[in-house]
């Protein structure tokens, strides 16, 4: 008896975990992905020149490369602020359809080009204001937004040969059992009957209480997708007998801590949850970090104007799941918690191959934004594994391997490490704590890498965009990030003039809004630490009496809170008059008077802030000065209208001064 204690005891403590598909296997696993949207959140990338750009996009589609993602999910773009920004919907007005607006659609090609087999989903945010005829509400008209929604589908094939494999309801909002029955009948009528619906981008309730209770609404959705789960699911959902899915989750910086989180809710979602997909928010970085949620992408790429980006842990911790398993596969049902913390899933393509990913991410290195994470404990330990079931033979076993040190120098992230052999079905680990593994019979991994982008740089301090030159050909200039209201490229073939190529805000309505929008329009551009500023742009008031634009400086804020943005701003309006206010929303007055602006009519418009003052110039001319700001000290450059209304912009520039 002591012989047998002192034995263990110097062997020290190894648990015992059996790895079987021995009396049938779990869930069908159906892959791993994340979310371009919600809003603008790729806005930086499209802007990216090659090769920086084609490297991003391998490193987070590319197969066995870096995240090497399953599945791409959109914003079915509104034309509200969902976030970060605005994105354009295909339809601004009941009459209009294009279907090359924003990036999305050139993002999912982008996916698709390097992963044919990628799933894509869309779901939208927000929709355009004549959806709801005024009221902003979604579902007054369900066969007009169930139109809307399948047109974009449609349009995704037609113009682009996108399938979309999956749709979503409203994010975040309310949803409503008769559009969804609606939306599925719609799907079908329009040979869309492959299409999945996922309901409802919420919490698990109330849809599944409600799907219990209707029978319709039950056949309709495939899908339950909450957001933010914390890893756990509830009764009702798994009663359902849906396929569960984390269909928004992550949301964290991408720091070491980030890919801690990330690493760990791969793995305990399905332990804990039974879902069989996460899909991060977001997929990269790619928008201005002052905005809402900076950094909160599996990577960064914020910085087009100088071609850096930064290949950030959550990307290798992706890939320790997502290179080694594809959506087809199945969990076994054997997978669980570590004794002394940590968590390990098993899955099978039911052709003889296993991937084994174990987690062993301690609480404060894996603690995402939301929800709270309750105290755990993770300790080094001694794992044995015991494969049995068709897995009873297997000789050796692919290693992978990444430590997520938070204070290390050099954080081990997603390394081959030495083969693992098997005997009598059976192998030991030494765990550490935060830790990755993945063993596989798998020999297809790689940890794709390209040269070291070009080194970060703030944006240039000069900068100026005459709209002439559209290449790449997306529907926005480069750089400019709308946070409310929709600008597009237009071209003017009639212009006898300088302004045939100009910039338009094109937005007329209010949209039905997922955020609380400004009732102004705003394109913000630049550094946000900009303060001593000058900002030129000629400016066509297209609406008689009541149109106005403005340029400003020193804009502190955009995203949802949006409407709360300070600055300085320099507007004209239609019927003659000038205001400078220190806000958007123009409650700040500061000085107002005449400036003889008209109407269809091209004019200069000049701001410069330094220090504490600011002045103003019409046509080169000077028409206010000594404006005492007292509002923020530093912000982005913008462009905007003071309601939703057509209105141009052309030749814009910027000059900064930064101190060294
Ligand atoms: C794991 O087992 C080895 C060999 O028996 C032993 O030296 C080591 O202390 C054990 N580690 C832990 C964390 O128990
Ligand atoms: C859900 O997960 C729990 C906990 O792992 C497990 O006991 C149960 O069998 C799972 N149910 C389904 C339907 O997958
Ligand atoms: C494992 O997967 C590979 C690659 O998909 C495949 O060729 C092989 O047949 C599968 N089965 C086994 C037992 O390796
Ligand atoms: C974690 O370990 C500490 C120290 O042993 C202990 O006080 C605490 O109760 C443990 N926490 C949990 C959640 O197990
Ligand atoms: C890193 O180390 C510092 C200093 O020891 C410590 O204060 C900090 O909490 C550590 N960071 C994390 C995330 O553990
Ligand atoms: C296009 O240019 C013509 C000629 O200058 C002008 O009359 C017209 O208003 C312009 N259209 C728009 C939408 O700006
Ligand atoms: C802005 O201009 C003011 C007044 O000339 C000067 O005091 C300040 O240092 C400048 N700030 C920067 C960041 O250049």
């Amino acid at each position: 008896m002591w012989l047998l204690v002192a034995a263990l005891w110097l062997q020290g403590v190894r648990a015992e975990y059996t790895l079987s598909d021995r009396g049938g296997l779990g869930r069908e696993f159906d892959g791993i992905g994340a979310v371009s949207g919600g809003g603008a959140t790729s806005r930086l990338l499209v802007n990216y020149p090659e090769p920086y750009r084609t490297q991003i996009l391998d490193y987070l589609f590319k197969p066995n490369f870096g995240a090497s993602l399953h599945i791409f999910k959109v914003e079915i773009g509104g034309d509200a602020q969902t976030t970060d920004g605005t994105e354009p919907s295909h339809m601004h007005y009941p009459d209009d359809q294009n279907y090359f607006r924003g990036y999305e659609w050139w993002l999912m090609k982008e996916a698709k080009k390097r992963n044919p087999k990628i799933k894509l989903v869309g779901l939208p945010w927000a929709f355009p204001g004549w959806i709801g005829d005024g009221y902003n509400w979604p579902y007054y008209y369900p066969d007009v937004t169930a139109y809307y929604v399948v047109s974009w589908i449609i349009g995704a094939k037609q113009y682009h040969d996108l399938d979309i494999d999956y749709v979503g309801i409203w994010n975040e909002r309310a949803f409503d059992a008769k559009y969804i029955k609606l939306l599925r009948y719609t799907l079908d009528k329009s040979g869309l009957e492959r299409v999945r619906i996922i309901a409802s981008d919420n919490l698990w309730q109330p849809i599944s209480y409600r799907m219990l209770r209707d029978a319709e609404l039950l056949g309709a959705v495939d899908v339950i997708g909450a957001h933010y789960p914390g890893t756990y699911t509830i009764e009702d959902a798994v009663s359902t007998g849906k396929k569960l899915w984390s269909s928004e989750d992550y949301s964290t910086y991408n720091d070491e801590v980030g890919g801690g989180c990330w690493a760990r809710i791969l793995n305990q979602n399905y332990v804990n949850g039974n879902m069989t997909s996460t899909i991060s928010w977001n997929l990269v970085a790619s928008y201005y970090e002052q905005l809402p949620f900076g950094l909160e992408g599996l990577m960064t790429a914020k910085e087009p104007w100088s071609g850096n980006y930064v290949v950030s842990s959550p990307i290798w911790a992706t890939a320790h799941t997502t290179q080694f398993t594809q959506p087809g596969w199945f969990y076994l049902r054997t997978v669980g918690h570590l004794e002394k913390g940590g968590s390990y899933v098993a899955l099978t393509d039911r052709l003889g191959n296993l991937t084994i990913i174990i987690e062993t991410m301690s609480h404060d290195h894996s603690i995402c934004i939301r929800p709270p994470l309750p105290k755990f404990n993770v300790s080094a330990q001694n794992a044995t594994f015991q494969l049995d079931g068709s897995f009873n033979n297997l000789d050796t076993l692919q290693v992978w391997y990444s430590k997520l040190d938070v204070n290390a120098t050099k954080p081990v992230l997603f390394k081959k490490t030495s083969t693992i052999t098997v005997k009598s079905g059976s192998f030991t680990l030494e765990l550490g704590v935060d830790e990755i593994y993945t063993l596989t019979t798998l020999k297809t991994g790689q940890k794709g890498s390209y040269p070291d982008p070009p080194k970060s740089q703030p944006f240039p301090v000069k900068y100026k965009d005459d709209f002439n030159i559209r290449n790449p050909p997306f529907s926005e200039a480069p750089y400019f990030a709308d946070q409310s209201g929709v600008f597009e490229y237009f071209t003017n073939t009639s212009d006898t003039g300088d302004h045939v190529f100009t910039f338009r805000q094109v937005l007329t309505q209010r949209p039905i809004t997922w955020a609380s929008d400004a009732d102004q329009a705003i394109s913000v551009i630049g550094d946000h630490t900009w303060s001593n500023v000058t900002v030129t742009c000629d400016i066509y008031i297209e609406t008689p009496d009541t149109g106005g634009v403005f340029i400003a400086a020193r804009v502190d804020q955009g995203g949802s809170p949006t409407h709360l943005a300070k600055g300085i701003y320099f507007w004209v309006f239609a019927d003659g008059t000038y205001k400078v206010t220190g806000d958007l929303i123009g409650k700040i007055v500061l000085l107002k008077g005449q400036s003889g602006v008209r109407v269809r009519s091209w004019h200069t418009l000049t701001l410069h802030v330094e220090g504490f003052t600011a002045y103003g110039l019409l046509n080169g001319n000077p028409l206010w000065k000594d404006v005492i700001t007292l509002g923020p000290v530093r912000g982005w450059a913008a462009i905007g209208t003071s309601s939703l209304e057509f209105a141009q912009f052309d030749n814009f520039m910027i000059e900064a001064e930064v101190t060294s």
